[in-house]
């Protein structure tokens, strides 16, 4: 799939069917999420990739807006290391994860981390060190379902030329 046909159908999926998703494109996900751009190419990411069903129900439970994390075939949580653009650095990787798995017919949704009250206990069930900030969660799997597009603003409204 093309990059433009990816940007233009991709849907946030928060139904999936019970199947898993290979290894190897699991993989190629991550791989596209630490190629994407960050600040000073500091890359200061780690990325968790939760298969087992036990630990993404406790992941579900704490996710106030991501119970579909139970249902989901794996969670990714994104962590950065706590430096000046952590959150822009683990959201250009979270939007690579999201185009890469579109891309290779998987579904997933962005679930909020950074700033959320949930973020200390989640980084408590994984393990991570206290100077990293979890950035996103991702729910991975096949489509169970085809949502329309969600509003977007027009073209016309958002583009400005020259100035505001
Ligand atoms: C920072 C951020 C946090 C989000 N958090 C949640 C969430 O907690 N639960 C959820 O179901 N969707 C979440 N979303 C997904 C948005 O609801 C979704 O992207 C939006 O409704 C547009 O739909 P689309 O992705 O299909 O274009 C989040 C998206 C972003 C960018």
């Amino acid at each position: 799939m093309d990059t433009q046909k990816a940007l233009i159908s991709r849907r946030s999926i928060c139904r999936y069917k019970d199947q898993p998703i290979p290894e190897s494109i699991i993989e190629q996900i991550i791989d596209a999420a630490r190629l994407a751009p960050t600040a000073n190419n500091q890359q200061p990411w780690e990325f968790i990739v939760v298969i087992e069903q036990d630990m993404r129900e406790k992941i579900a439970e704490l996710a106030t807006y991501g119970k579909f994390i139970a249902q989901a075939a794996a969670c990714v949580a994104v962590y950065c290391k706590d430096s000046k653009y952590y959150l822009e650095d683990g959201s250009a990787a979270t939007q690579n994860i999201l185009l890469s798995a579109w891309a290779h017919g998987v579904g997933s949704c962005w679930v909020a981390g950074d700033k959320k009250p949930y973020c200390q206990p989640i980084s408590q069930l994984l393990g991570v060190p206290e100077d990293y900030k979890l950035v996103s969660l991702i729910a991975l799997g096949y489509a169970a379902e085809s949502p329309k597009l969600h509003h977007k603003r027009a073209l016309a409204e958002v583009l400005h030329l020259e100035k505001f």
